[in-house]
């Protein structure tokens, strides 16, 4: 079968239906909050891997529809789901337009009424993600982006503003200047949260006050949806995002935004050590993709000697230096 080809036009439109979809789906996630904080949580949580691991009844309606949507006006397109994946549906990835859906990405934000949820809509072409739509239905941010063509984001259904928000990035000496993201994520056995949180007391400790290799970064953040601290990483508003554990259709469309933003996404220790000083640096490939293992640094700006690109990729090694790298599970 020939793979059809996604011309600059083409993608708009595939936008401006992504987007309807997405505010759409938003409504969606608004009722169901408002159900989820009227009725007793035994009732309408479910639990996946774990007891931190979490479903609801909305996330997967909100796929469903997602999925009908998409099936009737690009039937042609492949998709790919956090619900139909978890239920068993594992399509591999292919050459083909694909959606990587997660209809709410902040699942266990959702469930405590913590405001910081979105569905997360990313288009996969020629295994490289294209194409991004995050909305966050409860503050009304939509973050947007095309390959090649910009992302955006529009709050309050403003005009959409280009991103990163400051026209002129500024420079970011070390992580010790930085703000940062983590996730805590779901898998808690002493494997995982052992050196995750070793990690973490040395990004924010005081090597001053007896933390071996601290960087004292000016703090860390985790905001509960791997989507919501890609675009943030966009606006501008955090230096770095890193997470072990977390899946495509949580990065997809934060992927296209934070890259047309300026910033730079790449995988995992091994994955960094290998590109840092080849044409393929930020280059995410299907590995990357599915890897698991992600980091997004802001676009940084040029200062004499160093431009952008070389001024991620010190932040980058300073931070995986710093940091143990844990297997997902
Ligand atoms: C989760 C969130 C969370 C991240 C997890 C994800 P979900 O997605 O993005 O921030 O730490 O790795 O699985 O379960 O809310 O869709």
């Amino acid at each position: 079968m020939s793979i059809p080809e996604l011309t600059h036009s083409d993608l708009q439109q595939i936008l401006k239906f992504t987007t309807d979809l997405a505010r759409k789906a938003g409504e969606l996630i608004l009722e169901g909050s408002e159900a989820i904080q009227s009725a007793s949580a035994e009732k309408d949580v479910g639990e996946k891997k774990n007891s931190v691991d979490l479903v609801t009844e909305y996330d997967v309606r909100v796929e469903e529809l997602v999925k009908k949507e998409i099936g009737t006006k690009y039937p042609e397109f492949k998709f790919i789901g956090e619900e139909s994946y978890s239920a068993g549906s594992r399509p591999p990835l292919t050459d083909e337009p694909t959606f990587c859906v997660d209809p709410i990405d902040g699942t266990t934000n959702f469930v405590h009424g913590f405001p910081f949820v979105c569905i997360s809509l990313g288009l996969i072409y020629k295994r490289r993600p294209v194409l991004g739509v995050i909305y966050n239905p409860f503050l009304n941010h939509l973050y947007t982006g095309i390959k090649g063509q910009g992302s955006f984001l529009s709050r309050n259904n403003s005009q959409p503003v280009k991103l990163p928000l400051s026209s002129s990035p500024k420079p970011l000496p070390s992580l010790n200047q930085a703000l940062l993201a983590v996730e805590w994520g779901s898998d808690r056995g002493e494997a995982t949260i052992g050196p995750k949180s070793t990690s973490f007391a040395r990004l924010a400790g005081n090597p001053a006050q007896g933390v071996t290799g601290g960087k004292m970064a000016h703090s860390l953040r985790s905001m509960g949806s791997a989507a919501l601290n890609f675009a943030m990483v966009a606006q501008g508003g955090l230096d770095l995002y890193w997470e072990i554990g977390c899946w495509p259709w949580d990065v997809c469309a934060g992927i296209v935004i934070a890259e047309e933003a300026g910033g730079i996404v790449t995988g995992s220790h091994e994955t960094f050590a290998a590109t840092a000083n080849s044409a393929s640096f930020g280059d995410v490939t299907e590995q990357v993709l599915t890897g698991r293992k992600y980091i997004v640094v802001r676009a940084i700006g040029d200062t004499q000697g160093e431009n952008n690109r070389d001024a991620q990729k010190r932040i980058i090694k300073e931070f995986y230096d710093s940091v143990e790298d844990v297997a997902p599970n």
